[in-house]
């Protein structure tokens, strides 16, 4: 395949993810990169292709589903969805979304299979491994537990031998080290290419491309009790998605300008199988494969069982998604592991956006409002110190995220924004709004703090593509393209600018904190209350019915000076008033109580408690811990009317 000339063509490739899962920070991780990184080359003019999917076949979705009772088709159709929703509370800018079970996707699949078989690279063999015939998987020796026993299940695996298709991987082995020789930057970072490197050096075996033990997969072409490998139906959805078959203008267009992001787990499949398929293919190889860390939660590694995964739409809704975003590419290089903290999310919500930004807009906003009636001043020369930043920033950025470097790329925005509310410091507008003869000097100052905040909020766009917006609307901005070669420094003026409305408010760190303890506390209730329900011993139907419970509405609320824990109630039962004494003081005030309709015991034996007699219980869920309530909620009847007396069963 020729390639094509045209540089400004650009397409980003996410994996396909895994719908067996509920999607957590990982997922969320590769995609907002690449959302970045495609909003970037947008902005730059590119023509920018972002594919983005679910892998929707093999062992893992079939087991999923027969644990959840559903079929395959089933499970996908509706886990599929969980992916969708979180792009776009993420905002992520996908072109197009691939699932492995749609018919384009498999029809290339079987295609590219019957083309390798037919030239020969594709050969029946036997595949041998272990394998765990309850959990019916084969399990790589890496991953085995003690004593060859399943990592899973922890049962003894068993040798297994069946009929596969091999791909014939170990003959384009010496092709591709070739190509990674002459292309340096082919896999990035540098550790990761080495590690690639030395891997296809120590050989690669041919691969076993079929399974006869699974069900839910593509049918091998020509041989249907074969189901092809869910690795190598995953691989090829780079190519399906761009029209490889049905859409060749599409795929000759994007297909020179390939890059995939995927995690550091994954890059032998991207690395060293996906190009040796593409090379048996005679496909051009991917430009570049970026792989990224992995995150941990305050330290520790995530998993399910430990229930420390980081769900993407609970940050969101607790923090932001601008925030976010901000916060993953920020704080950690890419391509090292990183650990996730709320507290040092909160602190860069705090420090980089809501001082160093929201300031500079807020002060910027308040001095054109001032001292120029909210109209951007021009002035002879706008050319300054920051000026110049600015440009040494956009070759900065452009720099850094041609190399995936998202971190670095926003510590230079930052320095042009830190320098900006640095420049406001040393030209004190305020001093030179008081002297008449200095106009001319406010003009250059306001509209220079104008012009590096529009900047600014083109700069940040890719990376909190909402708060750019609504940046530039305060400013009185409201293009809906944004290019950065539209910009010129000094056009700003003349503007009229918007009511400054405040970006990220500052959370108050000891109130978070506080809130962190309590929500946490809340967990561990939960977690005991779901993990030891306390069943009584059990009783017949007619001892139930022995019970008589009532509806009655609480009419008057006292305190008994001697008690803690207890009120005296008045309640009314339609037939009757009686007294009853309940424990509920310390989560309900009088006030709450009075007028309540409840749930009464009424034939329970008279008892008299701190020095007065209680003629029945009301009735009330609550969590406890160590004995102790802690969260308490009375019953009530749902509908208020019903007559009281009304007998429950
Ligand atoms: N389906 C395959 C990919 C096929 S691509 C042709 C797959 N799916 S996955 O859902 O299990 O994982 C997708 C991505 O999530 C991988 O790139 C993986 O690195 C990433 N992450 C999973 N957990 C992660 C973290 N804790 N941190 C960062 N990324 C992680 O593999």
């Amino acid at each position: 395949m020729t390639e094509q000339k045209n540089d400004k063509v650009f397409y980003i490739t996410t994996p396909i993810y895994y719908v067996n899962d509920i999607p957590h920070i990982g997922h969320a991780y590769t995609t907002i990169a690449c959302d970045v990184i495609s909003r970037y080359k947008r902005m730059k003019g590119y023509d920018v292709h972002f594919l983005t999917g679910t892998d929707e076949h093999g062992q893992k979705i079939q087991t999923a589903a027969e644990t959840k009772g559903k079929t395959p088709q089933e499970l996908v159709d509706e886990i599929h969805l969980n992916f969708k929703k979180l792009w776009e509370v993420l905002n992520i800018s996908n072109d197009d979304f691939i699932r492995t079970t749609e018919p384009r996707h498999i029809k290339v699949v079987q295609a590219m299979f019957k083309k390798l078989m037919d030239q020969g690279d594709i050969y029946k063999g036997t595949y041998s491994g272990y394998y765990c015939i309850p959990d019916e998987t084969y399990v790589p020796e890496s991953s085995m537990g003690p004593n060859k026993t399943c990592p899973d299940c922890g049962r003894p695996l068993t040798i297994m031998e069946e009929e596969s298709y091999f791909f014939r991987a170990s003959k384009y082995v010496p092709d591709l080290i070739k190509f990674y020789e002459e292309h340096l930057k082919a896999v990035m970072p540098k550790i990761r290419y080495n590690e690639i490197m030395s891997f296809l050096k120590s050989g690669v075996k041919d691969q076993s491309v079929s399974r006869t033990s699974i069900k839910w997969g593509i049918p091998v072409p020509g041989d249907e009790k074969h189901v092809i490998y869910v690795w190598f139906d995953a691989l090829i959805n780079y190519a399906s998605a761009i029209g490889y078959l049905d859409d060749p203008e599409k795929f000759s267009h994007y297909w020179p300008h390939v890059r995939h992001m995927v995690g550091k787990d994954i890059i032998r499949f991207h690395c060293v199988i996906w190009p040796l398929i593409l090379i048996a293919l005679g496909i051009n190889l991917p430009v570049e494969v970026i792989a990224h860390g992995w995150w941990t939660h305050e330290g520790e590694k995530m998993s399910k069982s430990k229930g420390n995964v980081i769900n993407p739409f609970e940050m969101v809704k607790e923090y932001g998604l601008d925030p976010f975003r901000y916060f993953l590419l920020r704080e950690v290089p890419f391509g090292n592991d990183g650990d996730f903290s709320q507290l040092a999310l909160v602190g860069r919500i705090n420090s980089d956006l809501a001082n160093d930004l929201g300031n500079l807009l807020n002060r910027t906003l308040q001095m054109i409002k001032n001292y120029r009636n909210g109209v951007v001043p021009s002035c002879v020369n706008p050319q300054s110190e920051l000026s110049e930043m600015s440009i040494n920033t956009l070759e900065k950025v452009d720099d850094y995220l041609n190399n995936y470097q998202f971190d670095e790329a926003l510590k230079s925005i930052w320095e042009l924004i830190g320098r900006s509310n640095k420049f406001i410091d040393e030209t004190a507008p305020w001093k030179l709004a008081k002297d008449e003869s200095q106009s001319e000097q406010l003009n250059f100052v306001l509209l220079n703090l104008y012009e590096a905040l529009r900047l600014s909020a083109l700069l940040i766009a890719p990376f909190m593509p909402d708060t750019s917006k609504k940046i530039l609307q305060q400013l009185g901005d409201d293009r809906e393209v944004l290019l950065f070669d539209d910009f010129k420094w000094g056009e700003g003026a003349g503007k009229t600018i918007n009511k400054a409305e405040v970006l990220f408010p500052r959370i108050d760190i000891k109130e978070w904190k506080k809130s962190q303890e309590e929500k946490k506390k809340m967990e561990e209730v939960k977690e005991e209350v779901k993990t030891q329900p306390e069943h009584e011993n059990e009783i017949s139907i007619e001892d139930f019915k022995t019970v008589e419970m009532r509806v009655a509405k609480i009419i008057n609320v006292e305190e008994i000076p001697r008690s803690k824990k207890l009120y005296k109630l008045e309640v009314d039962l339609g037939y009757e008033k009686r007294t009853v004494c309940s424990g509920i003081k310390a989560f309900f005030t009088p006030e709450e109580l009075n007028g309540k309709i409840v749930i009464l015991v009424t034939n329970l034996k008279p008892v008299k408690l701190c020095g007065v007699e209680s003629n029945g219980m009301i009735l009330a869920a609550s969590v406890k811990k160590d004995g102790v309530s802690e969260q308490l909620t009375l019953l009530e009847p749902e509908d208020k009317n019903i007559p009281l007396g009304s007998r429950v069963s």
